[in-house]
């Protein structure tokens, strides 16, 4: 094998994504997805991969650092993708200090160990960090550039904040070559049914209410995760260390509008009457200091990496809300047992 990479969070919405695209079209780089399998992780993501010779699955927590040690010795790793996170914005609000610990506290394990292992020989080495857009706050005018100061304003994008900074501070203080990018909201398969989009396409399914924070006039900035992914693997080869990416698709939408677009597609997908799914829009309770709107300048990583969003949000909705009805297993299995509690907890004071 030309080289190892580590892939962390794997096994989740996104990892899962990457680990597919650079096990198919790099089949002479070792890809090893380390994955504790939360409730967010799930092996079935990864079922068409499994059996490919330069793919390894490992069970383990970031946190673990003798475990880190010998993934890093054992497989001679050469690059580091780190997606594993806690990632749910509502959960962050019950539950802050679990956030703390995966995000911040994990990712300082990994680039500890990495720094161990690598002994300051840096040379073909790449530690690559997946942050998000929501460590610049809300963007009430303009657009996030990679200039924007951080300025994050939940649990979840404090914690994504300070992880960013311990990369930096890695890349300052020991020369560790970093790349940090930063991603709009993502949609399509695999998407655990927590987040907006595969939550409003399963409650349609099974006529529940759906739940619209506030008024529903909240931004986001959509992109395909097969684009996000294909961003990811061009940043990973072409970035210079050091540097940060800002990754989007200039695809703004009011949530009440996108949750709209989704009603009129399922009622068509259900053969269910128009306007059937739109009875079901439920304004709830708002999410306590809810981000107004998130819109990503991306044309750093455009210029110097040639990448450029391919999926238009329309067909790309479209063939989402056609694989979540054509994987009801995956659905009924990621919703049920504890996951279902959750849920029951979480909106029965909306
Ligand atoms: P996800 O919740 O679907 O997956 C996270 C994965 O990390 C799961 O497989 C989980 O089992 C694993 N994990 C959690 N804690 C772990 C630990 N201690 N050790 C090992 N594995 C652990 O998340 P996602 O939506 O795929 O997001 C992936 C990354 O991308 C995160 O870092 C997130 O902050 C970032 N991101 C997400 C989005 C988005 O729209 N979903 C956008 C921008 C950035
Ligand atoms: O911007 C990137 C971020 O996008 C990622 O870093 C996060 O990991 C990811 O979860 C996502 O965060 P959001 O909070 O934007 O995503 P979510 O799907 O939870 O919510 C999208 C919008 O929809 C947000 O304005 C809140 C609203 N919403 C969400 C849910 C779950 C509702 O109105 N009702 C809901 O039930």
């Amino acid at each position: 094998m030309k080289r190892t990479i580590l892939i962390t969070g794997g096994a989740g919405f996104i990892g899962s994504h990457v680990v597919r695209l650079f096990v198919k079209k790099y089949p002479d780089y070792l890809i090893l997805n380390l994955d504790k399998l939360t409730y967010a992780g799930n092996l079935e993501n990864l079922r068409d991969i499994e059996d490919r010779k330069n793919y390894r699955f490992i069970k383990g927590d970031i946190l673990d650092t003798e475990l880190l040690l010998r993934i890093f010795s054992e497989y001679q790793v050469s690059g580091v993708i780190h997606l594993a996170a806690e990632s749910h914005v509502d959960r962050s609000l019950h539950n802050p200090d679990e956030f703390a610990v995966t995000n911040i506290i994990g990712t300082i394990r990994l680039l500890k160990a990495a720094l161990t292992a690598w002994h300051n020989n840096f040379e073909g080495k790449l530690f690559y960090h997946i942050s998000t857009d929501e460590v610049y706050g809300s963007a009430e005018e303009g657009f996030f550039t990679e200039e924007t100061p951080l300025d994050p304003r939940s649990p979840y994008s404090a914690s994504k904040a300070s992880s960013d900074h311990f990369v930096r501070a890695f890349n300052n203080s020991y020369h560790m070559p970093t790349v940090i990018s930063r991603c709009s909201n993502n949609y399509g398969p695999y998407q655990f049914p927590e987040k907006l989009i595969p939550l409003v396409i399963n409650n349609i399914i099974h006529r529940k209410p759906l739940p619209v924070y506030g008024k529903g006039e909240n931004i986001r900035d959509w992109l395909h995760v097969e684009d996000h992914a294909k961003a990811i693997d061009a940043v990973f080869h072409k970035a210079k260390p050091g540097s940060v990416y800002n990754i989007g698709g200039n695809n703004e939408l009011k949530n009440i509008d996108l949750v709209k677009m989704l009603c009129r597609i399922m009622d068509k997908k259900l053969s269910r009457p128009e306007g059937e799914s739109a009875k079901l829009i439920t304004f709830v309770k708002d999410r306590p200091g809810h981000d107004l709107r998130y819109a990503i300048n991306p044309s750093k990583i455009i210029s110097e990496t040639g990448w450029r969003p391919e999926i238009e949000f329309s067909q790309g909705l479209e063939s989402t809300v056609d694989w979540y009805l054509t994987h009801a297993e995956w659905l009924a299995h990621v919703t049920s047992g504890e996951y279902l509690k959750y849920y029951e907890k979480m909106y029965a004071n909306r």
